[in-house]
């Protein structure tokens, strides 16, 4: 398989946060999909989220970008399984988005790799995990590659495709045309931690965070500074809210220890929050309260 253009049924395994919303783009952009997930109540919930969340298609419906019929077709185009290995027989391209958990990830690509076809590739959307690391579990390291979106995949434009040590330059040319044929913008970049926008944005964030921290502005006003300075659309504790504080801790953890770099190390109000549950948006509370 050599172009984009060849592939027709994409596997999605993960159908949460990112794994709905990626779902969907592919859907929109024509390709059969099939979704995998853990129970069928988590199918459901990724089905309605599709259907009726903010990026979802009820509202590109609302605004005139497709009819109620391009809806239903969309719709058609998207079945779901708790059975991965029936998905995989099928695939033409397989992407996880599944728990950012270096072993459940191994374990899936093990799984993908003995059940799809020989021509498959094998795609993870891990924000932080070494994809040469994942590629290692397969036979097809070469077909092994990283294309991250970003959240909400439907909104954002940017994709990482993100090349392992043995990946093929075959497959990064197919990654990016098909980032290209989903309307996104692809970047290329080798496998270190936080590739390139995490590997420069969350600084930003931390260091707001310790300014944050040691009473030097307030909240909004460091917000306002980045976005009016810097022309940032989202203030660094908005995005770190956006982001959810209990990822965001996550993400730095684990760039802290695969650089050294002390800029990565989490401040300890971000713990504090984490420990309470003040997780930002999705709790209604962070920096800010909703
Ligand atoms: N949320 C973000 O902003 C963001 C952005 C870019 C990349 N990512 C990456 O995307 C991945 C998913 O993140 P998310 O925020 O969508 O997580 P999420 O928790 O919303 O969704 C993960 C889904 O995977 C399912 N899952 C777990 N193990 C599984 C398995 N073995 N088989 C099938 N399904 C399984 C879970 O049930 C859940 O529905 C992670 O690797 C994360 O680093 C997240």
């Amino acid at each position: 398989m050599s172009d984009s253009m060849e592939i027709s049924r994409v596997v999605v395994i993960g159908f949460g946060t990112m794994g709905t919303g990626i779902a969907q783009i592919f859907a929109q952009t024509g390709f059969e999909v099939v979704a995998v997930d853990l129970s069928e109540d988590i199918l459901r919930k990724g089905i309605e989220i599709i259907i009726s969340g903010p990026f979802g298609l009820k509202r590109l419906l609302e605004k005139g970008k497709i009819t109620e019929s391009q809806m239903q077709e969309i719709l058609s185009r998207i079945k779901t399984t708790t059975n991965l290995i029936e998905a995989a027989r099928s695939a033409d391209f397989a992407i996880e988005a599944v728990f950012e958990d270096l072993e459940v990830k191994k374990r899936v690509f093990k799984e993908l790799d003995a059940h799809a076809p020989r021509h498959a590739i094998l795609a993870s959307n891990t924000s932080t995990l070494s994809i040469t690391a994942l590629a290692a579990v397969t036979n097809r390291p070469d077909k092994v590659i990283g294309m991250h979106f970003f959240n909400p995949p439907q909104v954002m434009k940017l994709v990482e495709i993100v090349r392992g040590l043995q990946t093929s330059d075959e497959t990064v040319e197919l990654a990016k045309k098909l980032a290209e044929k989903l309307g996104k913008v692809p970047v290329l970049c080798k496998d270190v931690p936080g590739f390139i926008a995490n590997r420069i944005g969350i600084i930003a964030i931390l260091e707001a965070i310790r300014l944050y921290e040691q009473g030097v502005a307030s909240a909004r006003d460091i917000d306002t500074a980045m976005k009016l300075g810097y022309n940032w659309p989202m203030g660094p504790l908005e995005l770190a809210d956006f982001i959810g504080l209990d990822i965001l801790l996550n993400i730095s953890e684990i760039l802290y220890k695969e650089t050294g770099n002390l800029a990565y190390h989490p401040p300890t109000i971000l713990r504090r929050l984490v420990t309470a549950g003040y997780l930002g948006r999705k709790t209604n509370r962070g920096f800010y309260t909703y």
